[in-house]
């Protein structure tokens, strides 16, 4: 990939000429003016569509920014991207995460193999066991049906399952789901409360297979086991996901019960591989392949269209121009589904662990901002958290609405009025409430003149938030496969516009090597060098 600083571009400087004469636009006036703005700032594919009209943005805004992602030679990357190329330098690894979702007899070559067969072989592994377990044909150690399954894994081995699951609910069958991440030694405990070991099945998911948490989890739980089951028995109810088949044996699981993932798919974007086991389990692996499935389909719809009619680089290209030129540090993603209650913590990971850079390609410091923060919680529970702050605080916070046209219960009623809310807080966000009609509002109430200059300040809005809005038809595995990808790869293009490396984590290793000497100390009772603060905490902690 190119190693290109966006600031020295030409339409970098363009585009900050031009958010000088923009930025105090107001998006009613825009409306006002342009009564075919919606259209023009809307792209409908398949059963997407997304409006991104409510933008602070104009047809010129919306020109330089694309003129920025061809500066950056944005399609070679994407194409670089697909090939397989070791994009991830600094582990000297591909990101082919796509090649998961590839369709059988597609070729994607790697090192002079295609990796496609490989894939589809694991694949069919998952499908034939999830079949067994669901159908009840292969048992536990006592001869009963499973009836339980526990992911135990953290971080990408666990947030995308656990938000699939969660979102996928509807397509749920008899088998109870549950996710063990936390090295809090409560969460285990409280998961294995409840649990029957002759009818449980543990998937321990690392791709390393040498995360702490994942490895203090599973032998918890192994030893919990092992009191009322013999040893044998651990090959039947233990099965692992990871790229480190050593230490999975070391660990007791039997190798027909492994499956393998690649160094070339990174842990955050690893759901659409045997990571993702559990969601297969849960919903069956027909929906695991349409999740799949649709995902492949918004791949193709990335790496073919139009930047203009391109999904993840509009979505992309707007979040920079409000990172980098707006100065706004965070998103919100508001999904109008309680299905979808997990998806800004997913999402989280997928975001920030993969741009929140501050070295460049060249190993330079940046000086211009990259990874946004990302928040949020389904609507309309949020509207009623911290909307507040969204509509009258002194932070500029751009939204993606994330909306279905049906529901799935079919409950029309519930439905109209979440998605009136969907509707109205866009709209809000957008028209404000003018000091004009806050006075006719309270003037209409009867409330004497002395009242209404008191209050005037206090319920007038601003206005002007820009908001995203995604509608989709249905959720589906294959809708949330697409929107999932869409995520990934509106990752993708801003990691490429800020000339960062988005598929490593050094920054999470020096907590790990850290908690590694410290939890040395505490057992030990005998606390090392440290600066003042962490040394007094540790005493009061053993004391
Ligand atoms: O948090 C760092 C990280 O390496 C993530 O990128 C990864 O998803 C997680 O830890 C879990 O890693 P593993 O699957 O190897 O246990």
């Amino acid at each position: 990939m190119k190693n290109i600083n966006p600031t020295q571009t030409t339409a970098w400087k363009k585009l900050e000429k031009h958010f000088n004469e923009v930025q105090q636009l107001q998006l009613k006036e825009l409306f006002e003016k342009d009564t075919e703005r919606a259209s023009a700032f809307t792209i409908a594919w398949e059963d997407f569509y997304l409006d991104y009209s409510k933008n602070r943005i104009t047809n010129e805004t919306r020109d330089l920014l694309l003129e920025l992602a061809k500066e950056c030679e944005l399609q070679s990357a994407i194409d670089s991207y697909f090939n397989g190329d070791a994009i991830n330098k600094t582990e000297n690894r591909a990101v082919l995460h796509t090649a998961l979702r590839a369709p059988a007899g597609s070729e994607i070559t790697l090192d002079g193999e295609n990796v496609v067969p490989e894939v589809q072989e694991v694949k069919e592994k998952i499908r034939k066991f999830s079949e067994k377990i669901i159908s009840g044909e292969k048992k536990g150690f006592t001869g009963k049906a499973f009836t339980d399954v526990v992911n135990i894994g953290i971080g990408g081995s666990d947030l995308g399952p656990v938000m699939i699951t969660e979102s996928l609910q509807f397509y749920q069958n008899h088998l109870k789901v549950h996710y063990v991440s936390n090295v809090d030694g409560d969460h285990v405990n409280e998961i294995l409360k409840n649990l029957n070991p002759e009818t449980t099945l543990f998937l321990v998911v690392s791709k390393t297979f040498t995360t702490q948490e994942t490895l203090s989890n599973a032998t918890t739980i192994r030893n919990w086991f092992r009191k009322t089951a013999p040893q044998e028995a651990v090959a039947e109810h233990f099965a692992a996901v990871s790229s480190n088949l050593k230490n999975v044996e070391e660990f007791g699981i039997a190798i027909e019960n492994v499956f393998p993932m690649w160094d070339w798919v990174g842990g955050r974007f690893s759901l659409w591989s045997a990571v993702g086991l559990s969601i297969s389990l849960a919903v069956g692996y027909n929906n695991f392949e349409a999740l799949l499935n649709g995902a492949h389909m918004m791949d193709q719809h990335f790496k073919t269209s139009d930047f203009k009619e391109n999904i993840p680089v509009q979505l992309a290209m707007l979040s920079i121009w409000y990172n980098n030129f707006y100065e706004a540090e965070s998103e919100a993603v508001i999904p109008y589904t309680q299905y979808l209650h997990r998806l800004p913590a997913y999402l989280q990971q997928a975001i920030m662990e993969s741009n929140g850079k501050s070295v460049d390609r060249n190993g330079k410091k940046v000086d211009y901002q990259t990874g946004t923060l990302i928040w949020g919680e389904p609507g309309t529970n949020s509207q009623h958290a911290f909307f507040q702050l969204i509509h009258q605080g002194t932070k500029l916070i751009p939204a993606d609405f994330i909306g279905f046209k049906k529901s799935l219960h079919q409950n029309e009623d519930h439905h109209n009025k979440l998605m009136a809310n969907f509707f109205a807080q866009t709209e809000a966000l957008l028209q404000g409430k003018s000091k004009v009609e806050v006075k006719q509002e309270l003037e209409a109430q009867g409330l004497s003149k002395d009242a209404v200059e008191k209050l005037l300040p206090f319920k007038e809005f601003d206005g002007n938030k820009p908001t995203n809005t995604l509608l989709i038809d249905k959720l589906t595995p294959e809708s949330l496969g697409k929107l999932i990808a869409m995520y990934e790869h509106k990752i993708f293009v801003q990691g490429v516009i800020w000339n960062i490396f988005s598929y490593d984590q050094w920054g999470v290793e020096l907590g790990k090597q850290l908690a590694s000497k410290i939890l040395a100390e505490i057992e030990s009772k005998s606390p090392d060098s440290h600066d003042s603060s962490t040394k007094n905490l540790l005493t009061f902690f053993l004391k």
